[in-house]
């Protein structure tokens, strides 16, 4: 990997040599001003003119990009930089950004950027913070993000990025992941209890498997989830009450069904639980709303037939169009009674259950007894 990347700059050095302005700054600002002009180049709108200052060799004047000293050299200028979040630029990412090799944050949020993230991202070996969400990004998940040692922020959310997420994204160890809002289409993966996230948001795509239990790996950091409008088809797995830092959990808007599990009334962090929109049914469960920091519970749209009345003194609570007796606004009878004529089950590992087949043919119906005398 690391010769890849050597030979990458030897190729673009004549053209460093080449260049008409050149005062000697240092070798790691020439590569950037390289890089940075294939990028002015790449870029076809600024309405802004953000890039309008990018020209001259005095890179670290550009609007939006930053340079410190370097870190194996303090002598020495570097670009450790690029911010231009709410930027409206349209365009692509050339390969040569890969040259910005001192790079520590990327941030590139709101604006037109189509395409995807140049394979040369990999020789970013500082790469800490990246953030290029809501752009029109296109193409497979942009692996070359596991290739960042140093990554702990990514957010890719907001793009169109499609097809699989690769499992391996869950051994990294980042500290807030967001890919919600693309057009992903994947299973959780057992591994996701490896994460190291405390902010994990997969919202808006689809991810139409299993909620694995493996999530209660993830007890020591997750703060966040947020799971909402994903097509999940399962149960809540009761070990999920074994995130007992969490702080917000949203899983509406999904295709959930079974009981809330009163495990949940462990995660004595949780301020936000919204749980709408889906399929559970049963009893909501007094620990849930005795949770002393929960402000904020939703419930609505669901089958909940028994409810606590203590989950009427939170803050804000909405048990809308479920199957609750003596409260307004719930869902008629005959809707309740057919659901719950037709009961959900998961399996062990907690997906929906098929249901048991129909017996193919009646069985014969033995002979009817004459008499029965007790
Ligand atoms: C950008 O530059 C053009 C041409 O110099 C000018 O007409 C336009 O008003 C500028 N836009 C902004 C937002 O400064
Ligand atoms: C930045 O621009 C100013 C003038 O606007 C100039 O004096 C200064 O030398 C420039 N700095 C660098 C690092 O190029
Ligand atoms: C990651 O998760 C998988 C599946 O749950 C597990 O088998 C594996 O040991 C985990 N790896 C690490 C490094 O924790
Ligand atoms: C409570 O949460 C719901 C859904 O998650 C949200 O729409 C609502 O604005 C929140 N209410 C308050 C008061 O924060």
């Amino acid at each position: 990997m690391k010769s890849r990347c050597f030979v990458f700059f030897l190729f673009l050095l004549p053209l460093l040599s080449f260049s008409e302005y050149f005062p000697p700054s240092n070798p790691r600002l020439e590569k950037a001003y390289v890089a940075l002009q294939a990028w002015k180049h790449a870029i076809t709108s600024d309405p802004k003119n953000i890039t309008a200052n990018w020209c001259g060799p005095h890179v670290c004047n550009y609007t939006g990009v930053y340079c410190a000293p370097a870190p194996d050299n303090p002598h020495e200028l570097t670009v450790a930089g690029v911010d231009i979040n709410r930027g409206d630029l349209e365009g692509t990412l050339p390969e040569e950004l890969g040259l910005l090799s001192d790079l520590s944050l990327f941030h590139l949020n709101s604006n037109r950027f189509r395409g995807g993230l140049p394979s040369s991202f990999k020789c970013l070996k500082l790469l800490f913070e990246l953030d290029v969400s809501n752009n029109q990004l296109e193409g497979g998940f942009p692996t070359v993000v596991l290739e960042l040692p140093a990554l702990k922020y990514l957010d890719i959310r907001f793009n169109q990025f499609c097809g699989d997420v690769p499992p391996c994204v869950f051994d990294l160890k980042l500290d807030a992941l967001f890919i919600n809002n693309n057009q992903f289409t994947f299973s959780i993966p057992d591994n996701i209890g490896n994460s190291t996230v405390s902010v994990l948001v997969l919202a808006n795509n689809q991810i139409p498997g299993c909620f694995p239990k493996s999530i209660a790996n993830m007890r020591e950091t997750l703060r966040e989830l947020i799971i909402l409008n994903a097509g999940l088809r399962a149960c809540i797995p009761p070990e999920i009450g074994r995130l007992t830092k969490l702080r917000v959990l949203d899983v509406s808007y999904n295709h959930l069904v079974g009981p809330l599990p009163a495990t949940i009334g462990d995660m004595k962090e949780l301020e936000q639980l919204d749980v709408a929109h889906n399929k559970l049914s049963g009893e909501i469960p007094c620990v849930v709303c005795d949770l002393p920091k929960l402000k904020n519970f939703t419930y609505s749209y669901n089958f909940f037939c028994e409810e606590p009345p203590q989950c009427l003194k939170i803050r804000s609570h909405d048990d809308r169009k479920n199957c609750l007796p003596f409260r307004p606004d719930q869902r008629p009878p005959e809707q309740c009674m057919a659901f719950l004529s037709k009961p959900r089950y998961c399996d062990s590992n907690g997906c929906i259950a098929k249901p048991p087949p129909p017996p193919s043919s009646p069985p014969p119906s033995p002979p009817p007894p004459v008499h029965y005398h007790y």
